[in-house]
Parts: C-alpha cells; sequence; structure tokens
C-alpha cells in the first residue's frame, strides 16, 4: 500500500502528538504526584453518630494553630453548620454523609471535595483571610440542595 508523502508526515505528527499525550500522563502520576484522591477511611452511614469522632462533631485544636473540624453532612444541613478559627488557622476538615452524596466547596480555600456516604472526606486549608467564609454543597443532592451551606467565620 502506497501512502503519499504529506499523509505520512500528517500520520507521523499524529502520532507524535499522541504518544507525547500518553507520555505527560505517565510522567505526571509518576514524577508530579498527580493522583485521584482516595478516601480517608470507610464506615458505614448507619453507625455514623455512633462513631468517633462523627458521634461528637465539632471543632477540636490539635496544635498551635491546627485544628480538626469533623462536619457530618446530612439532607440538607452541615453538622455543626459553624465554626470558629483564628486567622492562619490550619483546619483538617474531616467529613462524611448519613444519606446521599454531597459537596462541600469553601470558595475561599482549596476545599473542593465529594461527601460520598459510606466514606470518610480529609482536607486540609489554611483559612488566610478574616471573615465569613461560606461552606457549599455543590453536589445535587435533592430538593433542598440549593439550601445547604455552612461558615467557617475567620477571626
Ligand atoms: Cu448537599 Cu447538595
Amino acid at each position: 500500500m502506497k501512502i503519499e508523502k504529506y499523509e505520512r508526515i500528517f500520520m507521523m505528527i499524529s502520532a507524535f502528538v499522541m504518544a507525547l499525550g500518553i507520555f505527560a500522563v505517565v510522567w505526571s502520576t509518576g514524577h508530579g504526584g498527580a493522583h485521584l484522591p482516595k478516601p480517608a477511611g470507610r464506615i458505614k452511614p448507619e453507625l455514623v453518630k455512633t462513631t468517633a469522632p462523627f458521634d461528637q462533631p465539632g471543632l477540636r485544636q490539635t496544635g498551635d494553630n491546627t485544628y480538626e473540624a469533623v462536619i457530618i453532612a446530612s439532607a440538607w444541613q452541615y453538622t455543626p453548620s459553624e465554626i470558629k478559627v483564628p486567622e492562619g488557622a490550619e483546619v483538617t476538615f474531616i467529613v462524611t454523609s448519613l444519606d446521599v452524596i454531597h459537596g462541600m466547596r469553601i470558595p475561599t480555600t482549596n476545599v473542593n471535595a465529594m461527601i460520598i456516604p459510606g466514606q470518610i472526606t480529609k482536607v486540609t486549608a489554611t483559612m488566610h483571610e478574616k471573615g465569613v467564609h461560606s461552606i457549599i454543597c455543590h453536589e445535587y443532592c435533592g430538593i433542598g440542595h440549593q439550601t445547604m451551606g455552612g461558615t467557617v467565620v475567620v477571626e
């Protein structure tokens, strides 16, 4: 089979671009450390309220300026719905869901997670700016989805 010269060049360029793309993906997972987020743990949704740390949701200080915020997402609220931390606090959010898939997004930080029943999500953010930061559910979770929110007050 005879392939025209320009067609052959075009095919070689296409193959090179595809190989480059595959190499970039492989390289970013190996050397760049890119990976899918893994659950920080598993928990039966029906046992959430009686299992530590979710049996006592809320904020705990774990160091000089580090905190753990244990939060339960359910239709259609976060428990607790408000936490207060000082400016510059490093907060690790430990979150799970009682019922359906929820989301957790704090637009002023890097917090952007899915909250899945049966899984524990852990995400850490530094609260740099003083003020009231919204926690938003950004996964459609039913008729009250648009009302589901909370706040992080940075003092
Ligand atoms: Cu919870 Cu949308």
